[in-house]
């Protein structure tokens, strides 16, 4: 039986996965949920290069969420100065109060879609990648990634429900949170916005926008 594309892009992670300091290399049982969720909220509106040296000092300050639920809210925003939109850091602030009231972080993400901060994207994000659940987390990059090897050439904003159910289709159950991780990384790195370099990338072979020759044009525009 031939490969199906979510175990081709497994292989291609296993063997390619970004070193991230969030990251547990792939394979690896699931990850400290407070990494994950520090990350996850960190990266919303920040690039990678930018949030990797101040997750590492973020952590080193406060090592666990209850560390962080005791800290003076002037120092949690202190140690944000930089990284932009304040709101997400009071969020983030009593998000951790929250979670260390009540012993823990919800498994589900829909017990994580109910804390200060958290919308569908990070919910998916933290319940696959830090405890497996196999909810797929769809954020811009991973809708690129949907709509190119679909073929989808509506704007996002009209597609978006069908590459939903695309992306939960093609889900693995097994290994949902390095599946969200490769995404991530081949939205990033090989299926970027201008330029994909389809040449490398694991999904071609299935991908209907590098059949048609023109994968940039995948989504469509946004509707003027
Ligand atoms: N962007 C959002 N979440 C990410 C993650 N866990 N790894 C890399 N890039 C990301």
């Amino acid at each position: 039986m031939p490969a199906r594309p979510a175990d081709k892009l497994l292989s291609h992670y296993d063997a390619n996965a970004r070193a991230l300091p969030w990251r547990n290399p792939p394979g690896s049982p699931p990850m400290d949920p407070y990494r994950v969720w520090l990350s996850e909220v960190m990266l919303q509106q920040t690039t990678v290069a930018t949030v990797k040296p101040r997750f590492r000092r973020f952590v080193e300050r406060w090592p666990t969420v209850e560390a962080l639920a005791a800290a003076p809210a002037e120092d949690v925003m202190q140690e944000w100065a930089g990284l932009g939109y304040y709101a997400r850091a009071r969020n983030l602030h009593a998000c951790a109060k929250s979670v260390a009231a009540t012993g823990g972080f919800p498994r589900t993400a829909d017990g994580l879609r109910k804390l200060p901060g958290i919308g569908d994207y990070t919910a998916a994000a933290v319940a696959s990648i830090a405890f497996g659940e196999g909810t797929a987390a769809v954020d811009t990059n991973v809708e690129r990634v949907i709509a190119r090897l679909h073929g989808i050439d509506r704007p996002v904003a009209e597609a978006r429900p069908d590459i939903r159910r695309l992306a939960a289709a093609m889900w693995p159950r097994d290994r949902a949170g390095d599946f969200a991780q490769a995404l991530m990384d081949l939205g990033a790195t090989i299926c970027r916005p201008k330029a994909p370099l389809c040449g490398e990338c694991p999904l071609a072979a299935d991908c209907v926008a590098f059949a048609s020759g023109t994968p940039e044009a995948f989504p469509g525009p946004k509707a003027k």
